[in-house]
Order: C-alpha cells, then sequence, then structure tokens
C-alpha cells in the first residue's frame, strides 16, 4: 500500500486496471491514499452544547421522514417508541418534542397516547396529523371521527400570519393531508392559526408553545413544510443547529474506542459505501483489532467479488478475509420463493459464516454492521411498536438469537445521505462515497421466485447493462438506485422468423433522499430503448423488458 504523498499526485500510473468501472479507480484511490487522516478530521472539532428534537414515534410511515428533516437543519433529532421512558430521552437534552403521525384513531380503548411525563416537562411540542390528535385528546379537546377521510393536496390558508411557526410563509400554500378522523373541539387555551376547506383548526396553537398540525410538513408535496419545521426549531425551541458530521465521526470514534476496548472486531464488507466508511470508523478509532471479512454469498453481480476484494486487499492496511460461501447460499434457498423467507435464510446464514470465520480468527468480540437508521426503523419489530411491518432487514431483523458476537453499529442512528457526508468528512474519494446502495440478500430479493443459477445468471446480464447504459449516461449519481428484476413472468416474442418463450425482465429506476420515498426516474426514452433492446439482444433467456413507474409508497424500491 502506497503511504508515501507523492503516490497520490501520480495515481494514474499506479491504477491496477481490473476494470473501467467507477467504483474501482475509487477503491484504488482509497488505497493509494494511505492511511493518513484528511484534514477536515484531523481539525479540532469544537466543543458544542448538546441539544435535541425528540419525535415520539406514533407509527406513522413518515415518522422518520420528520426525523430527517430536523437534522437537515442541523439540530440533532432522534424517533422513539411512544412509551419511551423520560431516563431515555433526558440524556440527549431535548429541546423540544415532536408527535409524529399515526395509524391508530385517538378514540379506540388501546390507542397509543403520549407519556404524561411530556406534558410536565413544558417543552414546546409540536403534534402532526394522529400526533395533533393526541395534544387534543389529552390536553382535553374533542377529536372525532371525520366523515371521510381526506387523502392528497389541500390549500392551507393562514389566519394568524404572526405565529411564529408561519415566519416567511405566504399566506396560503399548498399541504399534503393524510388523516381520517378530525378535531372537533381544541383543548382549552388553543386557538386556530390556520385553515383548509374541510380542516376549519388545520393548525392549533397555544401561548405555551404546543402546536399541532393537520397535514404533514415533513414530504415533500408540503412545499414549506420544512419551513414549518424550522420556525419550530429555532423559534420556538431556541435551538442552535450544532449538529455536524465533524462532530458525529469525533462521538463516534471516542465511542467505538470506549465500547470495543481492547477485544476484537469483525467488519461484514460490502463493498458498499456503508460498510466502507463502517470499516474506516472502526480501523481509525482501534486499529489493527478490526479484520474486515468479505463474504461472497453467490448473489453478487457480474464482477463484483472479483473487484471487492482485489480492491479491499490493498485497502487502507486493514485486515481482509476472503470467504468463498457461493455454493453455500444459493443451496440454502433451493425450492424457497418467499422473499421474508429468503431474508431470513440468508441473514441466518450470513451470521453462521461469520461465526465460523470468528472461530478461525481467534477470540472476537463484536460484529460490526453498516445499519443505517431507515433500516433500524422499518424493521419494525426492533424500531417502532406502533409501525406495521414491511419488509425484515436482513441486517437488523433476520439476527438469530444463536449469533454470539457483540453488534457494532456506529452508523445506527444516519439516514444514508449523512453517511456520504461522513465518508467525505473521511476522506474517502466521491465515486465511493457515492455508489448506489446494494441490499445485503444481494440478487436474491430481485429474482422473483426461486433462485436458481441460471436466473442469477440472466439477471447479472440484464443488471450489468442496465448499470453499464445508465453510467454511460450520465446518470449513475442522480439515481438513488437502478437495476434490474427478473420477473417469473414468460411471456412469447418473435425473433427473427422463430417464437420466443422468454423471461421478462423489469427495469427499476428511483430518485431518493433517504429510500423512505422514492420517486420512479423519468428516464430519457432513447435510453429505455437501448437498455431493452441491449437486454433481449444480448441475455439469452429475456424477450420482453418493461420499465417500473411506481413510486414509493405504494410500491417499495425493490420487488421482495
Ligand atoms: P425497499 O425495497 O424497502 O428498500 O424500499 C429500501 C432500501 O433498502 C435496501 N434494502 C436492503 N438493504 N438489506 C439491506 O442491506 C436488505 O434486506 C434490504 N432490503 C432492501 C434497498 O435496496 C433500498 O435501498
Amino acid at each position: 500500500m502506497a503511504k508515501n504523498k507523492s503516490t497520490q499526485t501520480t495515481n494514474e500510473s499506479h491504477r491496477v486496471a481490473t476494470s473501467d468501472d467507477i467504483e474501482v479507480s475509487t477503491y484504488l484511490e482509497i488505497a493509494q491514499a494511505g492511511s493518513e487522516q484528511p484534514v477536515a478530521a484531523r481539525e479540532a472539532i469544537p466543543e458544542v452544547e448538546r441539544e435535541a428534537i425528540v419525535v415520539i414515534d406514533f407509527g406513522s410511515q413518515y415518522s422518520m421522514l420528520i426525523t430527517r428533516r430536523v437534522r437537515e437543519c442541523q439540530v440533532y433529532c432522534e424517533m422513539v417508541p411512544y412509551d419511551t421512558p423520560w431516563e431515555e430521552i433526558a440524556p440527549l437534552n431535548p429541546r423540544g418534542i415532536i408527535f409524529s403521525g399515526g395509524p391508530a384513531s385517538v378514540y379506540e380503548p388501546d390507542a397509543p397516547l403520549a407519556p404524561a411525563y411530556i406534558y410536565e416537562t413544558g417543552l414546546p411540542i409540536l403534534g402532526i396529523c394522529y400526533g395533533m390528535q393526541v395534544l387534543t385528546k389529552q390536553l382535553g379537546g374533542r377529536v372525532t371521527p371525520g366523515i371521510k377521510r381526506e387523502y392528497g393536496h389541500a390549500m392551507l390558508h393562514l389566519s394568524q400570519i404572526d405565529s411564529p411557526l408561519f415566519a416567511g410563509l405566504p399566506d396560503s400554500t399548498p399541504v399534503w393531508m393524510s388523516h381520517g378522523d378530525k378535531i372537533e373541539g381544541m383543548p382549552p387555551g388553543f386557538s386556530a392559526l390556520a385553515y383548509t376547506e374541510n380542516s376549519p383548526n388545520a393548525v392549533m396553537g397555544n401561548d405555551k408553545g404546543i402546536f399541532g398540525l393537520q397535514f404533514h410538513p415533513e414530504v415533500a408535496h408540503t412545499p414549506e413544510g420544512k419551513a414549518i419545521l424550522k420556525n419550530f426549531v429555532f423559534q420556538i425551541c431556541g435551538c442552535q443547529g450544532n449538529w455536524s458530521m465533524g462532530n458525529f465521526i469525533e462521538d463516534s470514534i471516542a465511542g467505538i474506542k470506549e465500547q470495543v476496548g481492547d477485544g476484537k472486531v469483525i467488519n461484514a464488507l460490502s463493498g458498499g459505501v456503508d460498510s466502507s466508511v463502517v470499516a474506516t470508523l472502526i480501523h481509525r478509532a482501534v486499529g489493527d483489532q478490526l479484520t474486515c471479512i468479505f463474504v461472497n454469498h453467490g448473489l453478487l453481480r457480474r464482477e463484483e467479488v472479483e473487484r471487492t476484494f482485489n480492491v479491499f486487499r490493498l485497502n487502507l492496511g486493514m485486515n481482509i478475509v476472503y470467504v468463498d460461501a457461493s455454493e453455500r447460499f444459493p443451496s440454502r434457498l433451493e425450492g424457497v420463493a418467499d422473499p421474508e423467507v429468503k431474508r431470513k435464510i440468508i441473514g441466518e446464514e450470513f451470521i453462521a459464516v461469520f461465526e465460523e470465520e470468528a472461530n478461525k480468527i481467534g477470540k472476537v468480540d463484536f460484529l460490526a454492521q453498516g445499519t443505517l437508521y431507515p433500516d433500524v426503523i422499518e424493521s419494525a419489530s426492533s424500531g417502532s411498536k406502533a409501525a406495521a411491518k414491511i419488509k425484515t432487514h436482513h441486517n437488523v431483523g433476520g439476527l438469530p438469537a444463536r449469533m454470539k458476537l457483540k453488534l457494532l453499529e456506529p452508523l445506527r442512528a444516519l439516514f444514508k445521505d449523512e453517511v456520504r457526508q461522513v465518508g467525505l468528512e473521511l476522506g474517502l474519494p466521491e465515486d465511493m462515497v457515492w455508489r448506489q446502495p446494494f441490499p445485503g440478500p444481494g440478487l436474491a430479493i430481485r429474482i422473483i421466485g426461486e433462485v436458481t443459477g441460471e436466473k442469477l445468471e440472466i439477471l447479472r446480464g440484464a443488471d450489468w447493462i442496465v448499470m453499464n447504459e445508465i453510467k454511460k449516461a450520465k446518470l449513475y449519481r442522480q439515481l438513488w438506485q437502478s437495476f434490474a428484476v427478473l420477473t417469473d413472468v414468460k411471456s412469447v416474442g418473435v425473433m427473427g422468423d422463430y417464437r420466443t418463450y422468454g423471461y421478462l425482465v423489469a427495469v427499476r429506476a428511483v430518485t431518493s433522499d433517504d429510500a423512505m420515498t422514492a420517486d420512479w426516474a423519468r428516464l430519457p426514452y432513447d435510453l429505455l430503448a437501448q437498455i431493452s433492446n441491449r437486454i433481449v439482444n444480448e441475455v439469452p433467456g429475456v424477450n420482453r423488458v418493461v420499465y417500473d413507474i411506481t413510486s414509493k409508497p405504494p410500491s417499495t424500491i425493490e420487488w421482495e
């Protein structure tokens, strides 16, 4: 590994020409940059006063977006289940509380409500949708079932324009509604601050800094939503705005040192930005106490194994172990079609492999993972008691109880774009930092139905073309993800003079900020045509290509 500064200036000549892929050159740059810390991370981080906004989660699919939006204001924000005790929240030094939306109705017998201590703290509160109904009920107002559900756009008209919540807002602005119940009578001391056609009390507030919004300010469909949240956080809660990735890195390295002590850590290296950032952070904290393990589970994309292995062997002086489990995983998936079962099997097998490697290495104490905040929250069992379960992400929900290693998850509180910022602050090159996410269970959840060797090869071929064309069109970085899915549909086609009966491949390309919501990308027709032509011509067994034009919600990004 090159440690000499001069190699950085002449790094073209030092490149190992494994492929022209952007990711490879990226990793080589990391390798050549040596283990010196980048300037940004060496700078002293000013001591800042801790402050936070706490989101009390009542189970809305949007709850985490609220957290996201608050952090975009440089204010640390954490989401906690609605029944979290004060002792767990107090160390964050909360300056304000936000009640999320949720699927329940406050008049149901076991509807989740806010703990009494929240009202006793005297902190400002912002209740959103269901959260507003919780406020209303608990503070003595009246909530009734709406005659019809209000869902979609509405025009909000401000009636008290001088409210600090509305600073800088126009008199009328579109908002996104999604509620059934409505506020019939506001609690004592509250007044209506704004209305929509269907909701006379669309915004309410009192003089103690408690506010309720009937609509969702956190979603993109409410264009002034972020301004409202910002007003709440700064004008009403008095936050300073001192949450930065520099602070995160310092805290995180100190935290890892403390947690690990003189223990040994293994890291599940996948080649993606998450595991690379995890590895870099941990390596910086505890150096050679970290061993990175790269598992080839046979469900990776074309050339991914070679690239990742070759590159990381040259990486920042970390110990890398390569495990070839490319037969083992697919054989356990034989005959399995159910997505959740696939995830469970892969998750279990992943842990088993790690246990085996841990045994070979000797005494290992921690398993590091690039688990992110959305993974934690979306695996509803671990994150939110009130949310409906969507998918089990193998890196959180699938961990079997038999695992004997402790988990080290330094990115657990971060959103994807925050991880990218951390990567940049750590000095990782931009190309690597902007690599599109790839799910832990790999191609297994992009093959609908049973995973077979033949289908894996077909999907690898199709996926390679999608990736190639998207990169050629210089759209790779703008898209959150772009990939092929192999459906289990076969259809009739014609090639030359012959009838064909082949697979249907779906192309998926989405834009997103954090994978919580996503929109299908409006790819140019010519690009879609080129992708389709190439797939049907170059990938045997495929005779039809469709483009997925659904957003998330109601779909998810992956098909399984
Ligand atoms: P969905 O399909 O739920 O995906 O909209 C959201 C994001 O998560 C990725 N994903 C996974 N990542 N293990 C992972 O590490 C998983 O089991 C998994 N399932 C989905 C997906 O690619 C998208 O970025």
